[in-house]
């Protein structure tokens, strides 16, 4: 495997190909935890660890490089255990080296962890550290993803060692963009952003704005392939993802109990599929939230329908509405419907979730009582082809 990023500048991570669920995040094709060996003249610096139970495959390709006493500095851009998990294990097998990090995250890693032997340097924003021939810079990048996440610039060599930003859950023993499958990379990119760093768009997108001064050759992330050649196509898909930029895409999902919702579901998509715009029906028996946000961030519009279950919604799309109202998609028009036997509540429901999310509300609850009749069915079709204007008026 390829781990050469520059003339001394190594991945060290670990690639986690079983690995299925990131704190709820569905990872179909793995990740990968990626650290970084920098070699200057005067000192070696480890920027990142990875999960704590992976620590002896990172130490294994730190040592392959350089004895673990000749470690000076280990870089912490980001508390979160996807990538400190192994810190309390390097900082004791590195006696020599310093834990260099923010205020913030000094903090943050003192309460995850017993850091009371820990040596710590603490760097400001543009602070800069000298390796001998090589310089690292730190820059705060607040809320990306946590408060206390910075980046690491490596200042001769151009490389942007960005931590979760422009991350992908993707395992692959190929490290660069280039000698990956680029379909799959980017539609992990997308997944990745979806689940990650939507709620964060606005963070996230500042910062792009403050690191655009710097010169990148290459930008480096902890999770997935490191990026080197198509900088322009991520860069691009990360200025639409940040305002959800709305595609002609109408998504249709729903929970059922005795088809009654189904049937609702699938009118609707009748009267979308009038019209020419890509139409997704999504039962959430057959999807799990992971692809379901993925597939709205960039939708026009949507429906979502739930029968009426004990004077509420279904627990299935309560579960996918709360994940939704997380991540906060932006900007969508949307309906709610369902069937209910002699109460109805759950569109109902479902439509104060809507309102919740900011979206602009086609049509009032469309409802049925036990089964669609044809007229309930009409409506339904028409609700779709509401939807289909939505999504025709973003193109
Ligand atoms: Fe990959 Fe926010 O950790």
């Amino acid at each position: 495997m390829n781990t050469e990023l520059a003339k001394n500048v190594n991945w060290v991570g670990y690639v986690d190909w079983p690995v299925r669920d990131f704190h709820g995040y569905q990872t179909k094709r793995g990740s990968s935890y990626n650290a970084y060996l920098v070699q200057g003249n005067d000192k070696v610096a480890l920027i990142d660890t990875v999960k704590a139970p992976y620590v002896d495959f990172l130490l294994d390709n730190v040592r392959a490089l350089r004895p673990l006493d000749q470690v000076d500095i280990i870089v912490c851009n980001h508390a979160e255990p996807d990538h400190s998990g192994a810190l309390p294990a390097v900082v004791k097998a590195c006696p020599n080296a310093v834990v260099v990090c923010n205020a913030k995250c000094k903090d943050a890693l003192s309460r995850h962890y017993d850091t009371a032997d820990w040596r710590f340097q603490i760097v400001k924003e543009g602070e800069t550290l000298d390796l001998g021939g090589r310089t690292l810079q730190f820059f705060d990048t607040v809320m990306c993803h946590w408060p206390e996440s910075m980046v690491t610039y490596l200042v001769e060599e151009e490389i942007l060692f960005s931590m979760d930003c422009f991350g992908q859950h993707y395992a692959t023993y190929r490290r660069f963009d280039d000698e990956a499958d680029m379909n799959e990379v980017m539609q992990e990119a997308k997944t990745y952003y979806a689940n990650i760093v939507l709620p964060y768009a606005q963070p996230v997108a500042n910062a792009a704005k403050k690191l655009s001064t710097l010169k990148l050759r290459i930008v480096a992330p902890s999770h997935g392939v490191i990026w080197r050649s198509h900088f322009d196509q991520i860069f691009k898909a990360y200025l639409d993802w940040h305002v959800s930029k709305p595609t002609p895409k109408v998504i249709v999902f729903y929970s059922t109990m005795w088809q009654s919702t189904r049937h609702m579901a699938e009118a609707i998509v009748q009267g979308a599929n009038e019209s020419d715009v890509c139409v997704k029906l999504f039962d959430l028996k057959a999807v799990g939230d992971t692809e379901l946000i993925t597939e709205l961030m960039d939708c026009a519009a949507f429906a979502v329908g739930t029968p009426t279950l004990n004077q509420s919604l279904m627990p299935r799309v309560a579960a996918a509405l709360t994940y939704i109202r997380g991540l906060k998609p932006a900007g969508k028009k949307a309906l709610a419907f369902g069937s209910y036997g002699w109460a109805s509540k759950g569109a109902q429901e479902a439509e104060t979730y809507l309102k919740a999310f900011g979206c602009e509300l086609l049509v009032p609850a469309i409802t049925c009582r036990f089964a669609p009749d044809a007229e309930t069915l009409d409506k339904c079709r028409e609700a779709g082809r509401l939807l289909a204007q939505a999504a025709l008026a973003v193109k």
